[in-house]
């Protein structure tokens, strides 16, 4: 059982297509299991960590119910409160054909010093300021093309600017160079406008995440295989101690 304000699950299983009868579609590999419960810590930063392939967006898609769930036994659950609002960045960052500043603020009310803040914080004042037109300039198919590292910024400043009080963010440090993921790590998921928020963080960084992972879970071919601290991640899989070095 748990408690409506909690996030994660217990004794889950999640598909992403299924026969009739519920068993796994022919031919389908991959199932997401969690044996047990995996809780994130609300008012942090939690780390996933895994392999390619391992299940990490699938976790965050599962947590947002676009999977199909299999409870098992009696106390089966997964819970992702939605009330204080839920910002999700996408592995695939996108932006609209609009301008910047609107792919940004996104619908939200306009507040002038968050929205300064959001840019600073993710790196983004020294692109815009490239752009003759700033933050004004449109992008997408009419517009400007953003590189990958523009659109990942674009994305996670999207989601900070936003008041959700959970934020799912999925591998957003991938396509930056290491300086700038730093600046990131440093000044945003550090920094105030993150501060009491709840945080999914899926990364490969291991190193650079150290210092601000307030919980960790590690995913391989489908299983929670570690929880706790980054210590216990790191003495599980030996592939993230490569990764640090
Ligand atoms: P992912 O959950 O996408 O694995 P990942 O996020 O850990 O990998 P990466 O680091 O490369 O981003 O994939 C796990 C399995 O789920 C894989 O077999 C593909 C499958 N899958 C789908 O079938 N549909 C989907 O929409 C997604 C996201 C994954
Ligand atoms: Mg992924």
């Amino acid at each position: 059982s748990h408690r409506a304000n909690d996030i994660g699950f217990e004794n889950a299983v999640f598909m992403w297509s299924r026969e009739a009868d519920h068993t796994p579609h022919p031919g389908q590999q991959f199932v997401l299991r969690i044996d047990g419960e995996l809780l994130f810590k609300r008012g942090r930063i939690n780390i996933l960590l895994g392999e390619t392939g391992s299940g990490k967006t699938s976790l965050l898609m599962a947590l947002l119910s676009e999977m199909y769930y299999i409870p098992v036994g009696s106390t089966s659950w997964y819970n992702l409160p939605r009330e204080g609002g839920v910002a999700y960045a996408a592995q695939e960052s996108w932006v609209q054909n609009e301008t910047i500043k609107e792919n940004i603020v996104f619908g939200s009310p306009f507040d002038e010093e968050r929205y300064r803040k959001v840019l600073y914080q993710c790196a983004l004042e020294r692109d815009i300021s490239l752009f003759e037109a700033g933050d004004a300039t449109e992008v997408g198919e009419k517009g400007v093309t953003l590189s990958g590292g523009q659109k990942a910024r674009v994305t996670l400043a999207r989601a900070i600017y936003s008041k959700a009080s959970i934020i799912l963010l999925d591998d957003v440090l991938a396509a930056l160079d290491v300086h700038t993921a730093k600046w990131i790590v440093d000044k945003c998921l550090k920094g105030d406008l993150v501060k009491g928020r709840t945080v999914i963080l899926v990364t490969h960084n291991v190193a650079l995440v150290r210092p601000i992972a307030g919980f960790v879970a590690t995913v391989k071919e489908g299983i929670i295989t570690s929880q706790g601290n980054i210590e216990d991640a790191l003495s599980y899989a030996t592939v993230l101690k490569e990764n640090l070095l």
